[in-house]
């Protein structure tokens, strides 16, 4: 690609052509700009600088080498909260909102049935913090505690990065290291009210994952051991120690795992277990609350 005192119409349009997707070229120019929507819009037949046009040929080629165009961009929308994301973190995705919603409709019964009073919420294995810190961007900032966890440290730095955009209610997220429930804080055992997970879910065998995601995802965002089960039923296993009395667990699952997961939670002493589905109708949240 030239850039030697090109448009950015001229470098959308080749951009365009490259890539094969005007919308993609579209975010791709707009990042390399760094101006967005109408902003854009008023720039497209003003000359781009060297140093933007440079950063906008990195970027292509990096989406010609197969790279995400979540991590090329750095950063990806997750309901109302923009996440800076990059290899340390799985790419936040649309069905995960839903899950966030869950766990959210939940969050706010308890806030309501206690009149304000402090609800106390768990996002363990946050990655980014698209689960977590949508649910504490959400929700009224009195009364409200969110714990966000992970087991790589990496991603931790992601999320503790993503903090920052949330605002005030930043004020209410904790962040810990660690396996599962053992990051949590030993003097709130049995203070969780809401316990809500999007753990590795995927058979170390599955033939139907993308290319794209083996290549770039971190796989300990991805695999789980027992057909992809064993993390779901780890957490739904020690979940029961941390929730306060009827507490809610949420989990995202499988879009074949509904059954094995619903039994498993019954087995563990859960009630009301739940199995819901995404936007396109597959099995994706399991939820249950315990005693
Ligand atoms: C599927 S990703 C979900 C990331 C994020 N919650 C989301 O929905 O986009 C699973 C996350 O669990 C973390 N993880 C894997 N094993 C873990 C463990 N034993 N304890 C805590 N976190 C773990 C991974 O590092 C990864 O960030």
């Amino acid at each position: 690609m030239s850039n030697d005192a090109s448009t950015w119409r001229e470098l959308l349009d080749e951009t365009s052509n490259v890539v094969g997707d005007r919308t993609e070229a579209r975010w791709l120019c707009e990042e390399a700009a760094g101006l967005y929507g109408d902003d854009f819009r008023v720039a497209l037949d003003t000359a781009a600088s060297q140093r933007m046009g440079l950063a906008l040929q990195a970027m292509v080629g990096r989406r010609l080498a197969g790279e995400p165009l979540q991590y090329v961009l750095g950063h990806w929308p997750f309901r109302h909260i923009d996440l800076l994301v990059d290899r340390r973190v799985l790419i936040p995705r649309p069905e995960t909102e839903v899950v966030a919603e869950t766990a959210l409709s939940f969050a706010r019964q308890f806030h309501t049935m206690r009149e304000g009073g402090p609800v106390r919420i768990a996002d363990l294995g946050t990655g980014s913090g698209a689960i977590g810190l949508s649910i504490a961007s959400e929700m009224p900032v009195s009364g409200v505690e969110v714990w966000i966890t992970d087991a790589s440290s990496d991603a931790l730095d992601v999320a503790r990065a993503n903090i920052a955009g949330i605002g005030r209610n930043a004020a209410n997220v904790r962040v810990a290291l660690g396996h599962w429930c053992a990051a949590l804080p030993d003097e709130l055992r049995g203070d969780f009210h809401v316990i809500v997970a999007n753990p590795p879910y995927i058979a170390d065998d599955d033939t139907e994952i993308d290319d794209s995601v083996l290549a770039n995802e971190p796989h300990g965002a991805l695999f789980a051991k027992d057909n992809g089960l064993a993390d779901i039923f780890e957490i739904a296993s020690q979940a029961r120690e941390w929730l306060v009395s009827n507490g809610r667990v949420v989990l995202e699952i499988g879009h074949r795992q509904g059954a094995a997961v619903s039994a498993e939670l019954t087995s563990l002493g859960y009630r009301n277990v739940e199995i819901r589905t995404d936007l396109a109708g597959r099995d994706r949240i399991a939820t249950a609350n315990f005693r």
